[in-house]
């Protein structure tokens, strides 16, 4: 069957058993059925490069086989364990690897089952630290679509049928890729120094804009946010669940600046492949949680994971046998160079940017929404990212080999020429 004709027939079953507005389905996708590395397949048989590391989460690739062995393993023991009442061991040792590699002498954290799960835990550890409700997000931010984590997204898609329901204890001010870094960390002190009409005790941020297009704010930036929060006494907050773990070729993008921050939210490749999160913080930080009298106020079924937790483990481990921290660097340096060689002097692109391998090709009108959908026809994964989806974003997998990026790059490029000629 063609895979056009296969991506019909399962959007058409689809459409029949699940809520419209949950999964894209105009133009059919192919439904996906086995991935191994940076290689998919879909229900029709046909082999795509995926360059998006499925929204970044196939950092470490897809099925990495450390991940599978330990998923392999803790299936044949222990499939689920009871969060907060009788934890599984395998949560502490997953959270004992985790919090050693934190940028704290002494980190806690609290697990979640996705992004937006570690961003409510953050919110609410920043709440009980500074007695404070307000926060500070930036436009354009994307923290999840969660009540409270959706109230610091800055989409008007998102948001715009729930608006009533979201806190109205947030202020947004711009991206400094968009305004001068100057001018933003002014408004952000003003706004931190007022008491009226709420005190505001966070402010959350991504290291690197992910959804808005990879944007990446200027150097120092974000330390000078951190030394302004720390002297108005409220908590910075880095988003660094798509940037965190190897992306941008630094274990955390916060590293790059550098800034530590007052807590992380960490996510997608955590769990390689496996739904894990975490909000992590300091010892001094974390403690503002207050001793349990009995029964946690913070916690859900399906807390702490076996599975996932050993996922976890699995893929920590690849990040270290595997060095693919200094791998996502390396061929982040060598996928620029690529396109720059490429597809310099393109009128058809604006601005090729990012850091390691979460990287984005802006291109003018609807050019990259376009060459998206031309590579895939090629065999090529990717996704616009943007506003308007102006951006090509790339977050392929660190494992990639040399000839594999080389391939992905080469019908990237062929796609981005092809939308100057209007095709
Ligand atoms: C920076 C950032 N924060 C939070 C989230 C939300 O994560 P999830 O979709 O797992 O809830 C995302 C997802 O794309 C993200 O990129």
């Amino acid at each position: 069957m063609s895979p056009d004709r296969s991506g019909r027939e399962w959007a058409e079953r689809l459409s029949r058993v699940e809520t419209r507005n949950i999964t894209f389905l105009d133009p059919p996708p192919p439904f996906w059925t086995e991935a191994a590395g940076a290689r998919v397949r879909d229900a029709a048989g046909r082999e795509y490069l995926d360059f998006t590391g499925a929204f970044g989460v196939a950092f470490a690739g897809h099925r990495h086989p450390l991940v599978v062995e330990r998923i392999r393993g803790q299936a044949e023991r222990l499939v689920h364990g009871m969060g907060d009442i009788h934890p599984p061991a395998v949560k502490v040792e997953f959270l004992e690897a985790l919090t050693a590699l934190m940028p704290w002498p002494e980190a806690r954290g609290i697990l979640g089952l996705s992004g937006s799960d570690a961003v409510e835990a953050a919110l609410k550890t920043a709440q009980l630290a500074t007695g404070r409700p307000g926060v500070i997000a930036f436009e354009g931010g994307y923290h999840g679509l969660t009540l409270g984590a959706l109230a610091t997204t800055d989409r008007e898609h998102f948001r715009e049928p729930f608006i009533r329901r979201l806190t109205g204890h947030v202020h947004f001010v711009p991206f400094p890729s968009t305004a001068e870094g100057e001018e933003v960390l002014e408004r952000v002190d003003g706004l931190l120094a007022r008491e009226r009409p709420f005190a505001t005790g966070a402010v959350i941020v991504e290291p690197i804009q992910g959804r808005a297009g990879v944007r990446v704010p200027p150097r120092g930036f974000l330390a000078e946010l951190a030394a302004i929060a720390k002297s108005r006494g409220a908590l910075l907050i880095a988003d660094e669940i798509f940037t965190g773990m190897g992306r941008t070729g630094a274990l955390l993008a916060s590293d790059h600046d550098p800034v530590v921050p007052d807590l992380i939210c960490l996510g997608k490749a955590l769990g390689g492949g496996m739904p894990l999160s975490a909000c992590m913080g300091s010892a001094q930080v974390m403690d503002a949680w207050p001793p349990s009298s009995g029964e946690a106020i913070h916690t859900s079924t399906f807390l702490g994971h076996p599975v996932s937790c050993s996922a976890g483990l699995g893929f920590l481990a690849a990040l270290r046998s595997e060095e693919l921290v200094a791998r996502a660097a390396r061929l982040g340096a060598l996928a620029v160079d690529h396109l720059e060689a490429a597809l310099g002097g393109c009128d058809a692109v604006v601005e090729i940017r990012g850091r390691g391998l979460m990287l984005g090709v802006e291109l003018r009108g609807r050019g990259a929404k376009r060459a998206v959908r031309r590579a895939l026809q090629r065999g090529l994964i990717l996704l616009p990212a943007g506003d308007d989806g102006q951006v090509v974003e790339l977050t392929p997998p660190a494992t990639l080999a040399p000839d594999e990026l080389e391939e992905g790059l080469e019908i990237l490029v062929e796609a981005i020429r092809a939308t100057r000629n209007g095709r």
